[in-house]
C-alpha cells in the first residue's frame, strides 16, 4: 500500500517523478522520498516524512539535476514514519537507491547476516534490506545483482532500483504487488498504479510475478523465470480527467457522483446482442452451473458487504447455498472446500493481500475461483480461474463508494446468470429484472439529485458522537456499509446491524443524542422495519429512514427522511447506499476530516 514511481527518459526526473507519486498518494501519505541519478553519477535524494504537500516544499529548495530516478510515498508497515524510514533507501556506500512497496517476511534474518557481514543499516524498515542484497551481489551489472538478491527474498515487493554507476538503467521486479510499466517516445515511466502517469501516456505493460525488467535508454527488456518474456502492452482507456477531481471538491465526491455512469458501464459489456446475460471470462458453461453445490464469498471491508448482499441473491436467484466470510478469518475455518464449489473473492483493488491470501487457499483445496476486480491486470485477475470487472474507473479516495455500486452490479450480473443457467429464472422474471438493471443509472442519478436533504440530515446530527444504522433482508448489508462510511471518513463511531437484532442489545445505547438510519424502502420487511422504527422511536432516539419516494406513512413516524425511486426489491441496495454515502461524506466535511485521505487509513491493504 505503497506508491512507487521511477524515470526513465528526456526530462528532468524530479518534477516527473513527484507528479506521479501526487497521483498515487491515496496508496500511503505519511512519509516520501525521491533519488535521481545525476550527470555527474552523484545520487540525489530528498526524503520527508508528511505527505507529498512537504515534499513539494522539500523539492523547490532541492538541487536534483538528472532524467533518472525512482520515487515513494509510504504507508508504513515497519518502523514508525521518519526521514530514515522514508524510501528511497541506499546501500552502504549511497551507490545504490531502492523503493519497496510489499512486505520482506525474512528480513530480519537477511538483515542480521549483511550486518555481520559489514553492512550498516539506517532504518529499522525491511525493504532496506534490499538495497543491501544489491550491494552484495552487485558485480557491475544492476539488473543481474537484482535477480540473485531477489532469491534470496521471501514475501511481497514491487521493488524500483538503480545505481549510480549505470545511471542510464532502472531495473524493477515485483511478487505480489502491483508495478506497472508506462512507455512513451524515448521515455519510460513505472508506477504502482496506471492514474500515476495516465497524463503521460496511454500504454502500459504490466509486471507479472516473478518477472524483471530492466530498463536503458533504448527500451526495455522483461525475464521471467523462464527466461525473456515478450511484452504485453495495453492501450487504457481511463483518461487523465478520471484521476483527477474533475471539479468536485473532493475524489470521494466525485466518485459519489460517478455512480450512475460506472453502473452502466459496468453492465454496458455483460449482455450480449440478444440481451442475455453474457459473462465470457467466468469459465462456467450450463453443466458447470448445474453441477455447482455451494458458493463461497471472500472479502474485505465494502467488498465484503457487497459480498454479504450477494449471499442473498445467490440464494434468491440460483437456489445455491452460500457461505461468506471475511477473507483474514477465511483460512481459520476447517471449511472443506471441494471442486463443486465455487469461490467469488471481490476486492475492488485486486491486491489485498487478506482476500488473496483467501483465493490460495481456495485454490489450494481445489475450488475454482471467481474475482470481482475493477483494476485490469491486478494479481487477483491473475490468480483468479475467471474474472468479473467492474468499470468503476480509478476509484482515488480511500472511501469506496463507485466500486461498491459496481461490485453490486456485477453480483446482480453472476447472480442472474447463474441461475438462468440453473433453470431457477424464468424469462418473465430474467426480463424484469434486467429492465430493472438498465433504469438503475438513471435512478441513482434521482438520489444523488437529493443531495441537500442530506447535508440538513448532516447539519442536524454534526454534533453527535454514536450512530446506529439497521435494515433488514437486502437492507442489512447496506447498514453495515452506512456505518463503515461513516467511522472510517468522520472518526465517529457507526455500527450496522441487523434490525431485528436491536432488541438483542444494541436497542440499549439508544437515547436522544443517538441518531438510527433505518433502510426501509417499500418491500417485503417493510411493516418490520416499522416496528423496529417505532421501538426506537420509544427510546427516544431520533429515525432517519431511507425510503421509497412517495410512502406517507414513513414520513409520519420519523423525523428525517431521504427518499429513493421505486424498484424491485432485490435492487433498492444500489439506490439505498447512496444517501448514505453523501450523509457519511457531509458529516465528515462538516467535521474537518480529509475525506479522501483519512487518518490511519490507506486505500489498498496490501500487507495481512
Ligand atoms: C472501504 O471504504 C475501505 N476502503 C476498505 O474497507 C476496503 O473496502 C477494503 O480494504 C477492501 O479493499 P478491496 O476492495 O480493494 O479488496
Amino acid at each position: 500500500m505503497c506508491g512507487i514511481t521511477g524515470y526513465l527518459g528526456n526530462r528532468q526526473a524530479k518534477e516527473v517523478l513527484f507528479s506521479g507519486l501526487r497521483r498515487l498518494e491515496y496508496r500511503g501519505y505519511d512519509s516520501a522520498g525521491i533519488c535521481v541519478v545525476s550527470p555527474t553519477e552523484e545520487m540525489g535524494c530528498v526524503r520527508v516524512v508528511g505527505n507529498l504537500d512537504v515534499m513539494e516544499d522539500a523539492l523547490e529548495s532541492a538541487e536534483l539535476p538528472g532524467t533518472i530516478g525512482i520515487g515513494h510515498t509510504r504507508w508504513a508497515t515497519h518502523g514508525a514514519p521518519t526521514v530514515e524510514n522514508a524510501h528511497p533507501h541506499l546501500d552502504c556506500d549511497g551507490k545504490i537507491a531502492v523503493v519497496h512497496n510489499g512486505i520482506i517476511e525474512n528480513f530480519v534474518e537477511l538483515k542480521h547476516r549483511l550486518q555481520s557481514g559489514g553492512h550498516r543499516f539506517r532504518s529499522q524498515t525491511d525493504s532496506e534490506t534490499i538495497a543491501h542484497l544489491i550491494e552484495e551481489q552487485y558485480r557491475g551489472d544492476l539488473a543481474e545483482a537484482l535477480r540473485r538478491s531477489l532469491d534470496q527474498l521471501e514475501g511481497a515487493y514491487a521493488i524500483v532500483a538503480v545505481h549510480r554507476d549505470e545511471p542510464d538503467v532502472i531495473v524493477a521486479a515485483r511478487r505480489d504487488s502491483p508495478l506497472v510499466l508506462g512507455t512513451g517516445d524515448g521515455e519510460h515511466f513505472l508506477a504502482s498504479a496506471i492514474p500515476a502517469y495516465l497524463d503521460m501516456t496511454k500504454r502500459f505493460v504490466f509486471l507479472e510475478d516473478n518477472e524483471l525488467l530492466a530498463i536503458n535508454r533504448d527500451g526495455y527488456t522483461i525475464t521471467g523465470p523462464d527466461g525473456p518474456v515478450s511484452p504485453r502492452p495495453v492501450e487504457v482507456d481511463w483518461d487523465i480527467d478520471a484521476a483527477e477531481k474533475g471539479g468536485y471538491e473532493d475524489f470521494m465526491l466525485k466518485e459519489i457522483y460517478e455512480q450512475p455512469r460506472a453502473v452502466e458501464d459496468t453492465l454496458a459489456d455483460k449482455f450480449d446482442s440478444s440481451g442475455e446475460i453474457e459473462v465470457e471470462e467466468l469459465c462456467l458453461d450450463p453443466e458447470g452451473a448445474r453441477a455447482l453445490r455451494r458458493i463461497v464469498v471472500v472479502a474485505c471491508g465494502t467488498s465484503f458487504h457487497a459480498g454479504l448482499l450477494a449471499k442473498y441473491l445467490f440464494e434468491r436467484w440460483a437456489s445455491l447455498p452460500v457461505e461468506i466470510e471475511i477473507a483474514s478469518e477465511f483460512r481459520y475455518r476447517n471449511l472443506v472446500v471441494t471442486e463443486d464449489d465455487l469461490v467469488v473473492a471481490v476486492s475492488q483493488s485486486g491486491e489485498t493481500m487478506d482476500t488473496l491470501a483467501g483465493v490460495r487457499e481456495a485454490r489450494r483445496r481445489g475450488a475454482r475461483v471467481i474475482a470481482v476486480v475493477n483494476v485490469v491486470g491486478s494479481q487477483m485477475t491473475r490468480e483468479a480461474d475467471g474474472v468479473i470487472y467492474t468499470h468503476a474507473g480509478p476509484e482515488v479516495g480511500v472511501a469506496a463508494t463507485k466500486t461498491f455500486t459496481t461490485q453490486m452490479a456485477a453480483m446482480y450480473v453472476l447472480a442472474m446468470y447463474l441461475g438462468r443457467l440453473r433453470g431457477e429464472v424464468t424469462d418473465e422474471k430474467y426480463r424484469m429484472i434486467v429492465s430493472e438493471l438498465q433504469a438503475l443509472p438513471r435512478k441513482m442519478e434521482e438520489v444523488l439529485a437529493e443531495r441537500d436533504a442530506v447535508i440538513a440530515c448532516a447539519e442536524k446530527y454534526q454534533h453527535c458522537h454514536d450512530f446506529l444504522f439497521m435494515g433488514r433482508s437486502v437492507g442489512y448489508p447496506i447498514a453495515m456499509e452506512g456505518a463503515l462510511k461513516l467511522k472510517e471518513i468522520s472518526y465517529l463511531h457507526a455500527e450496522g446491524y441487523p434490525a431485528g437484532e436491536m432488541k438483542h442489545g444494541p436497542i440499549a445505547l439508544l437515547d436522544k443524542d443517538v441518531p438510527v438510519v433505518a433502510i426501509t424502502p417499500r418491500n417485503s420487511v417493510y411493516d418490520k422495519m416499522i416496528s423496529n422504527i417505532q421501538e426506537t422511536k420509544a427510546r427516544g432516539a431520533p429515525v432517519v429512514a431511507v425510503a421509497t419516494r412517495g410512502d406517507p406513512e414513513i414520513e409520519e413516524i420519523c423525523d428525517d427522511v431521504l427518499w429513493v425511486p421505486e424498484t424491485t426489491e432485490m435492487l433498492y441496495p444500489v439506490l439505498t447506499v447512496i444517501p448514505l454515502q453523501l450523509l457519511a461524506y457531509q458529516v465528515a466535511k462538516l467535521r474537518g476530516c480529509n475525506v479522501d485521505q483519512p487518518r490511519n487509513l490507506a486505500k489498498t491493504v496490501t500487507v495481512e
